[in-house]
């Protein structure tokens, strides 16, 4: 493995992959968060290890093991993992696969909130920063490639070009995450994935594969985009 690697087509290459789902606190004990599994973005860091990478993965709380050969980054909110992303560039490749929270709390009680005489607490909300469009509009030091995904219950590739625009990456992996998805069980939290992928020169739909196999093709052509833009 060590020797496909060596010879592997992102041999030298330094790519950067965030995944999971990101924990934003309400106080010590509760938090914000969603059904993201990090499934696909383990499965990207690994498919990029394999194919010769440098790899860091930059990951919220997942039940996932380190995929071999990739450095670990973990983090909790989408602060930390904007602050662990910007402190991981120079990157030639960053893909977000992360599903970050896309609001917090607006401020974090310092002690449990206690239940008290029947009033309810107010939870105010703030918006996170959006990791994807800080990096991808980036004036020195983007990488090359930027790549973001996009979880829709509708009118998929419509929206997902409007958002490849909005937050200037390169090409959006976009995904079906509705209950009629077609793929059986879910693409949350399952195995499979049915994706467009989305570039400027408009979208191809993929067929239904497994996670890993979606992760092979992208890693594929990431590595045929590097070597042409090179030539
Ligand atoms: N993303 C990010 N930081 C955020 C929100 C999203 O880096 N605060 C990234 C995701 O990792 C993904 C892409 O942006 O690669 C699109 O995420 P998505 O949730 O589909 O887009 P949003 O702009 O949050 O729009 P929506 O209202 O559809 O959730
Ligand atoms: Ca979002």
């Amino acid at each position: 493995e060590a020797m496909l690697a060596a010879g592997g087509p992102l041999t030298g290459r330094h790519v950067l992959v965030t995944s999971g789902p990101t924990h934003e606190p309400i106080d010590p004990v509760r938090y914000i968060a969603n059904r993201s599994s990090g499934k696909q973005g383990h499965a990207l860091a690994s498919a990029a290890a394999r194919a010769g990478a440098r790899v860091t993965l930059v990951s919220g709380p997942v039940n996932l093991p380190a995929p071999p050969g990739v450095t670990v980054r973990p983090v909790e909110s989408a602060r930390d993992m904007l602050a662990a992303v910007e402190a991981a560039l120079p990157a030639d490749v960053a893909i977000f696969a992360a599903a970050v929270a896309d609001w917090r709390a607006a401020s974090e009680a310092p002690e449990k909130m206690k239940k008290d005489g029947g009033a309810l607490p107010p939870l105010a909300l703030t918006e996170n920063p959006d990791i994807l469009a800080t990096i991808a509009h980036r004036t020195a030091g983007r990488p090359r490639l930027v790549i973001g995904f996009a979880a829709e219950t509708q009118n998929v590739v419509a929206y997902a070009q409007a958002k490849r625009a909005r937050k200037g990456c390169d090409w959006i992996v976009a995904n079906d995450v509705s209950a009629q998805s077609g793929i059986p069980g879910g693409v949350m939290g399952g195995d499979s994935n049915q994706v467009h992928l989305i570039t400027a020169d408009g979208g191809e739909a993929w067929p239904p594969a497994s996670k890993a196999e979606v992760a092979e093709r992208l890693i594929a052509r990431i590595a045929a985009a590097l070597g042409e833009r090179e030539s």
